[in-house]
């Protein structure tokens, strides 16, 4: 958990909407599920005994660095890796994972590790020039032009998109990359907090954004990046974007510096995304509210300020204080620019001069990630979550349906439909409810006037249909294999707690500091459905601490696991998940770990990797042959600050910098399976 996402979360009052507690539900719904069992008195048995598998000191050497092809740039070192070999701590029983799994490493550890017969090299830092005219990275002399046209911060999401365009190439391809916030205090040696220069400012507002990269992989197995390509853009927090869909035309998204309301600049925040099947990619603007400031100032009659109260405006000034030097960031100045953030934003990676899309369907509130299912009929299912405490669980179903031959007609799919939130019952069936104007709660006698007044407030609209108060949806993603759905919530320290909802089915444990994850059949496996049903596939935890459940695997071989954020599938439908806040919730590095979803091995966790000193781990993507995997190392040294560190890493020296590492195996193998 970053220190951004903890603090907004006390921001924000999320019960401050109408859904449902389930205390009685949850009672009745443990009655019926002995794994559940358990959990009842869960808060009372939380006693982690952190660090119980201690980590076994069998490193044999940092790695090599990887060879280069002109005309590419590779980074010039490699960041130091232990290849965790003999004794290992865990067994591979029960699943066809040929890895055993690695001993979790201390929070202070500032090295990767990854299981024996597997390589680490790095790809892409912060910093990094894409375009030819982009200059090196210089740690003194940083500029908002040179940030514009080098790898942004804090990289998130990762996206592999083959080229050419079409193919299932996994030799060559352009990397779609997130970058979510930025951490100045990291950033620039002398960082006064609460006092920043403007050129401190304008650098982070260039360092947000996503990358786009062309990359290749040699003979080797090694990756590199091709620093000239055409491919290679970024897109910042003052790129040129537009807006679609029903709220398109809200009188709220007018700006005096934008009085058509849809030359909207930049996208924040940029969290987990997804890669449509027309091969664009959907990034989520996740905690957009924290760049705003001054809703106090704002007269209290004023009807957006109830709006933005209920997203977490700040009342005062915010935490970066962009606000000092950009108007457009001050809610009392400009209130409505906030209502232009928190959207779901297609760009098209194949297409350098292609205007990104703020897709208004997809509902605005702090989106995690957007990911794809194709219906039996043909429609689309986009699933998506708000990733705040108590917060819900969305859907968008297309109107129209997916034309494998019409990229274009797909491009405006994303402009018709219906969106849902999910409701779970305490039979182990849910529904999804639709934000649909002029039905049920959702009329102007409400306060609701149009299907785009619903979308922009789509927080209230959910809270008026009574959905599941969930503990911080992470990603929810559909198993490309198994067809189900796997919706990660990261925890919820806050449930249970006075004044806030209590316990319930989906959400079973008070006081939810190591997150869980459910699994969710949509009825006739359509991703389209209105209604499912659901269980819980995990409860995360130290597995010596009672209130854990791995889908009933013997929790004696195991990995301990907390904050489960980012998952995807490997071509077998494993579950591979990375963390983010182990090392508040375990004393441990976050990491990234591997379960089967089906078979004996249902269940059996194991660690593969292990991050470094104050970073979480992100992005999971498999290349199409799963012989490489992706992972962006987010915030590397959180805690510390410029003058007093606590990571170098990758390259040893300051200031640590986030990267994008690729991960291949020593005899060419698909990674897990090697
Ligand atoms: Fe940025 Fe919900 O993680
Ligand atoms: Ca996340
Ligand atoms: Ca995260």
């Amino acid at each position: 958990m970053s220190i951004y996402d903890d603090q907004e979360k006390d921001i924000v009052r999320s019960n401050a909407g109408r859904g449902e507690t389930f205390a009685e539900i949850m009672q009745r719904r443990m009655n019926r599920r002995s794994f559940l069992r358990g959990t009842a008195t869960a808060s009372a048995v939380f006693m982690i005994s952190a660090c119980s598998q201690a980590p076994t000191e069998t490193a044999t050497g940092p790695t090599t660095a990887p060879a280069t092809d002109a005309p590419t740039t590779a980074p010039a070192t490699t960041a130091p890796t232990t290849a965790a070999t003999a004794e290992p701590t865990m067994a591979a029983v029960a699943s066809d994972f040929t890895f055993s799994a690695i001993p979790p490493s201390p929070a202070t550890k500032d090295e990767t590790v990854v299981p024996a017969g597997y390589a680490v090299a790095t790809l892409l830092r912060w910093g990094d020039p894409l375009t030819p005219d982009a200059p090196e990275f210089d740690t003194n002399n940083q500029t908002a032009e040179a940030q514009a046209k080098q790898f942004g911060y804090n990289c998130d999401f990762i996206g592999f998109l083959p080229l050419p365009e079409g193919s299932s190439a996994s030799d060559k391809g352009l990397l779609v990359v997130n970058h979510e916030y930025t951490n100045p205090e990291l950033m620039f040696p002398g960082y006064t907090p609460g006092d920043p220069t403007q050129e401190q400012v304008d650098v982070e507002i260039e360092a947000h954004g996503v990358s786009v990269v062309e990359i290749q992989r040699n003979a080797q197995g090694e990756w590199s990046y091709n620093k000239g390509s055409q491919y290679n853009r970024r897109l910042t927090g003052t790129t040129p974007m537009t807006i679609s869909g029903p709220a398109a035309d809200h009188e709220w998204l007018k700006t005096s510096a934008d009085p058509t309301g849809k030359d909207i600049r930049g996208t924040l925040n940029n969290c987990a995304a997804g890669k449509t099947p027309w091969g664009t990619v959907i990034s989520a603007e996740e905690n957009f509210h924290q760049y705003f400031a001054n809703l106090d100032g704002l007269p209290d009659d004023d009807p957006r300020k109830a709006v933005h109260k209920r997203y977490g405006i700040p009342a005062e000034a915010s935490e970066r204080v962009w606000e000092k030097y950009h108007d457009r960031f001050d809610a009392t100045k400009e209130p409505n620019e906030s209502f232009r953030h928190g959207w779901a934003v297609e760009l098209d990676p194949y297409d350098p001069t292609m205007t990104p899309v703020k897709r208004t369907w997809l509902g605005r509130f702090r989106h995690e990630a957007q990911t794809f299912g194709i219906a039996p009929s043909g429609k689309v299912a986009v699933y998506t979550g708000d990733d705040a405490r108590f917060e819900y669980v969305y859907k968008f179903v297309t109107s129209g349906t997916y034309n494998a031959s019409d990229r274009q007609a797909n491009m405006r799919l994303m402009d018709d439909g219906m969106l849902y939130v999910a409701k779970f019952n305490d039979d182990g069936t849910g529904e999804w409810l639709p934000l649909e104007f002029g039905k049920g709660p959702l009329t102007e006698a409400n306060g609701f006037t149009s299907q785009g007044d619903v979308l922009i407030k789509t927080r209230l609209a959910a809270d008026a249909l009574g959905a599941t108060k969930m503990d911080r949806p992470e990603d929810i993603e559909p198993n490309p294999v198994n067809k189900k759905v796997y919706m990660v919530m990261t925890n919820n320290s806050d449930r249970g707690k006075e004044g806030k909802a209590g316990p319930d089915a989906a959400n079973p444990r008070a006081e939810n500091k190591f997150g869980h994850v459910i699994e969710v059949t949509e009825d006739g496996d359509d991703y389209a459905a209105t209604t499912f049903t659901w269980e819980i596939f995990m409860l995360c935890g130290d597995p010596e601490d009672d209130s854990t459940y791995f889908a009933g695997f013997d929790k004696s071989k195991v990995s301990p696991i907390a904050a489960p954020d980012n998952v995807t599938f490997d071509l077998k439908g494993n579950l591979w998940i990375a963390t983010d806040g182990q090392s508040g919730a375990l004393k441990l590095n976050d990491g990234l770990f591997a379960v089967p979803v089906e078979g004996p091995g249902r269940g059996h966790l194991q660690q593969f990797f292990s991050s470094v000193a104050g970073s979480e781990v992100c992005g999971p993507e498999f290349t199409p042959d799963n012989k490489s995997l992706f992972l962006a190392i987010q915030h590397p040294g959180e805690g510390g600050t410029f003058e007093e560190p606590i990571s170098s890493w990758p390259d040893g020296v300051q200031p640590a910098r986030p990267s994008v590492i690729a991960i291949r195996a020593d005899n060419g193998g698909v990674i897990g399976q090697a």
